[in-house]
């Protein structure tokens, strides 16, 4: 028997509370009974999303919202500012030039967060662009971008969107929307709202809606007009992912009543604490200067490859965590702590790399992570 631990950076552990509502016998999506759930998860999203827009409520996974947020937005032509400092801000070039915008990149070297006056730099050299596309949290780089900073540029500038991919930042750590003027911000169901993967969200600003207006992209399934309008009815345009919504009702109640102020708490007491556990082993950070609280990369050991490494802990010791991709494949372990998770995942993570790193004949101390990590875990406790 081997027991498994999920602590990959999406999908993320189901509390079972949620395993169980979403297990109940299927109801139509068109009656008042799926409508009622409907209504409550809308109103919450509003909560977790720190905004007073509508959040729009997609079957799809996070890159549905941020096609979406592409395609109702802009036209063919048109110009963004692509941070691309990884995996998923590479992804929003791809989705641009798929649409046929014309994507300006604004490479940021990978374990390092933008500088927010590179970004300034590009927007006063380029005023045609209209649209700035970034991650809050780099999950790939495990690197939180500065939004607020970018989002004092872009605010006031009507001819241009900041457009946020929330998708490990959203129930994680801040990123008030509304207060921060970020225009679009996107995410999924997998991550912190501790869900299956299957729904995508997006929430849009007044200046975002008013976009719509001319955006003249391709766009059929993820048509936010039409989504906004079911919205307002406590439905969708088309058949909702109905298990998963009734899961979120039931997951959002769980976030609300924990308070958010506690969530973002929770989860920079368990980053906190795997930083330091990765310290006091003898690793190095991947992201030491700008990290994200959803995730923390640490580089494994010269002569250790990390994918080998990763796969030992997932099938020998039952762990599952997440390795490098692209050129830091092989070189890196990335140690998820978003979601559905508290101290003893934490302590189960970094033990388990104590042991595993022994096994790959890497001189390690026992305890000397897991001990740093305690130290920081005892702040959750009186
Ligand atoms: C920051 C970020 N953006 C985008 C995505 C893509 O989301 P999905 O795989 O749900 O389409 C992910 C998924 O890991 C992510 O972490």
């Amino acid at each position: 028997m081997k027991k498994r631990f999920l602590l990959a950076p999406g999908p993320t552990p189901v509390p079972e509370n949620v395993l169980l509502s979403m297990a109940q016998p299927m109801i139509h999506h068109r009656t008042p009974q799926f409508s009622a759930i409907f209504a409550e998860a809308k109103e919450d999203l509003k909560y977790i999303f720190q905004t007073k827009q509508d959040v729009l409520i997609l079957a799809a996974s996070g890159t549905g919202a941020m096609e979406g947020s592409i395609t109702n937005l802009f036209s063919p032509g048109d110009e963004v500012l692509v941070v691309n400092g990884g995996k998923f801000g590479e992804r929003w070039g791809k989705i641009s030039e798929a649409y046929g915008l014309k994507a300006h990149w604004l490479n940021v070297e990978w374990g390092k967060a933008v500088h927010p006056s590179e970004v300034k730099k590009a927007l006063d050299a380029n005023p045609k662009i209209k649209g700035v596309l970034m991650q809050a949290s780099e999950t790939s780089t495990t690197v939180a971008h500065p939004v607020k900073e970018i989002a004092a540029f872009t605010k006031n500038r009507q001819d241009c969107l900041l457009i946020v991919d929330g998708i490990t930042s959203v129930g994680v750590f801040p990123t008030p929307m509304d207060e921060w003027g970020i225009d679009v911000l996107v995410s999924g169901s997998q991550k912190a709202f501790m869900l299956p993967p299957g729904l995508a969200f997006a929430a849009l600003s007044d200046k975002a809606w008013k976009f719509m207006e001319t955006a003249k992209c391709q766009r059929f399934y993820f048509d936010f007009k039409k989504e906004r309008k079911n919205l307002k009815d406590n439905t969708t345009a088309y058949t909702p992912a109905a298990s998963l919504v009734i899961g979120l009702r039931d997951a959002l109640k769980m976030l609300k009543e924990e308070g958010l102020e506690n969530v973002f708490a929770r989860h920079n007491r368990l980053a906190r604490a795997t930083r330091a556990a990765v310290k006091a082993m003898g690793l190095k950070l991947l992201a030491p200067d700008s990290p994200s609280d959803a995730t923390t990369g640490a580089y494994v050991p010269e002569g250790v490859d990390g994918g080998k490494f990763v796969k030992y802990l997932r099938d020998d010791m039952g762990i599952t965590m997440a390795g490098g991709q692209d050129h830091l494949k092989g070189k890196i372990i990335r140690i998820a702590h978003l979601g559905y998770v508290d101290t003893f995942d934490i302590i189960v993570a970094i033990s388990s790399i104590e042991m595993a790193l022994r096994k790959f004949g890497h001189k390690v101390e026992f305890g000397k992570g897991v001990a740093a990590a305690q130290e920081i875990l005892m702040e959750g406790y009186k």
